[in-house]
């Protein structure tokens, strides 16, 4: 291991004077990431769901490189430039109508700062509000900035580390009715009561649709999306959609509240929007949303210095393209089809609790939580690179990957899961 990196480079969630190993990568190149002593590993992460399109892409590659030639950055106060111009025309034709306002930020976490931000203005009447908490469900995942953390899962989003510092928001149970099963009424009973007895404390609700990600891999339906609608609509306490994750085609649709038919009042991406070559955020916003905002005089008081970067925007936009010529569309289906035929294979497995599929993600929930360590060690060894956490081993890989890559990540699973047993 590096001693520069043991000794003095902090990892994300790790200890910095107590390190554990990492693997140092030189190159990557489609579906593989080239280790420093020429391993080969399929990515079936995508680096964190942002790679869509496989490593070192021609066309982003092209449009970062012609971008940096114009210019790499300017600020974004009183300026503007074709890259954003370019990269809002694009995304106004791949989302809703009414979501019309764009917010660029710099990652998925300040996103969620601002849809906050931006839901807390909303409220003001003649710049007071009681309305100026939040109402979210257990097992989610927002970020780690401190607002972020205030919406994240009580248990997982480190609230008792930080129980001093965070605001005090609304929780209800996690949406329990699942994706492809029929919808339990019951679900939304909690929500209902909570918006109900304290709709005037509560500014919006804030949740991930139809896929909570990093706090559990879970995958529920539609109608729930449907019915906090009418709630927040009935309240008047804004929605937002977090699809940071789930947007650009992860989940089967472009975005994953077209799953449900229902539009959020406030939209947060990141990730996959630059195709993974560059750090960038959105938050989108309806005219009703922005008129609030702003009727009493205000302005959304928010300017990150690296807000609309144009190299950022520059390959957005051309990530963009790349999922229609593509076919993003057939791709995740196909891979969909492939995970839902094969990787159900792991329910065989006895430690196994669940395998659940959706789009291009695949998720086996495992009865205990997986040794990460002896996990990595077992999938280095197999040609693949997957990180689990807690009691789930998840691959959400790039679109491009082959049916024989998919393959050897679910047996490299597969097998893993059977050795983690044998220990
Ligand atoms: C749903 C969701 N929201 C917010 C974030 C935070 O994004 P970032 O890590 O870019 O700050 C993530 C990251 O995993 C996420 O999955």
């Amino acid at each position: 291991m590096n001693s520069i990196d043991k000794n003095h480079i902090w990892h994300p969630y790790a200890s910095v004077l107590n390190p554990k190993e990492t693997i140092k990568i030189k190159s990557a190149n489609g579906v593989y990431l080239t280790t420093e002593d020429n391993k080969e590993l399929i990515d079936g992460m995508s680096s964190w769901w942002s790679v869509i399109h496989g490593y070192n892409n021609e066309k982003l590659n092209t449009a970062i490189k012609e971008q940096t030639s114009k210019m790499s950055h300017v600020m974004f106060g009183g300026l503007t430039h074709e890259p954003a111009i370019e990269l809002t025309q694009k995304l106004l034709t791949i989302l809703d109508d009414s979501l019309e306002h764009i917010f660029y930020s710099d990652s998925g976490s300040v996103s969620v700062e601002v849809a906050m931000k931006m839901a807390l203005q909303y409220q003001y009447k003649e710049n007071v509000s009681t309305k100026n908490r939040f109402l979210s469900v257990r097992r989610g995942y927002h970020g780690d900035t401190i607002g972020a953390m205030s919406v994240c899962d009580p248990v997982t989003g480190m609230h008792s580390l930080f129980s001093e510092n965070l605001m005090q928001n609304y929780f209800v149970s996690e949406p329990k009715s699942k994706f492809d099963g029929t919808f339990d009424e019951h679900d939304l009973d909690e929500m209902k009561d909570v918006l109900e007895k304290e709709h005037e404390n509560i500014a919006a609700v804030i949740i991930e649709p139809i896929v909570q990600g990093a706090g559990g891999m879970r995958i529920y339906h539609q109608a729930y999306l449907q019915g906090l609608r009418a709630l927040c609509d009935k309240y008047n306490v804004l929605l937002i959609f977090d699809e940071i994750a789930t947007g650009f085609g992860r989940t089967g649709k472009l975005f994953a509240y077209e799953h449900a038919g229902v539009v959020p009042d406030i939209l947060t991406i990141g990730k996959a929007l630059t195709g993974g070559y560059m750090t960038m955020a959105a938050t989108i916003t309806t005219t009703k949303v922005a008129k609030g905002i702003e009727e009493d005089g205000n302005i959304l008081m928010h300017g990150p210095t690296f807000m609309g970067n144009p190299l950022a925007c520059k390959v957005a936009s051309t990530s963009i393209d790349l999922l229609f010529e593509n076919d993003w569309q057939g791709n995740v289906s196909r891979i969909e089809n492939y995970l839902k035929q094969n990787l159900t294979k792991c329910n065989e497995i006895q430690s196994v609790k669940e395998v659940r599929v959706i789009g291009a993600i695949g998720v086996v929930e495992l009865h205990d939580n997986v040794d990460l360590a002896k996990a990595t060690q077992e999938f280095v060894k197999r040609g693949v690179w997957i990180r689990p956490f807690m009691n789930l081993i998840y691959i959400m890989p790039p679109y491009i990957t082959k049916e024989n890559e998919l393959q050897k990540l679910i047996d490299a699973i597969y097998e893993t899961i059977q050795v983690l047993n044998d220990e």
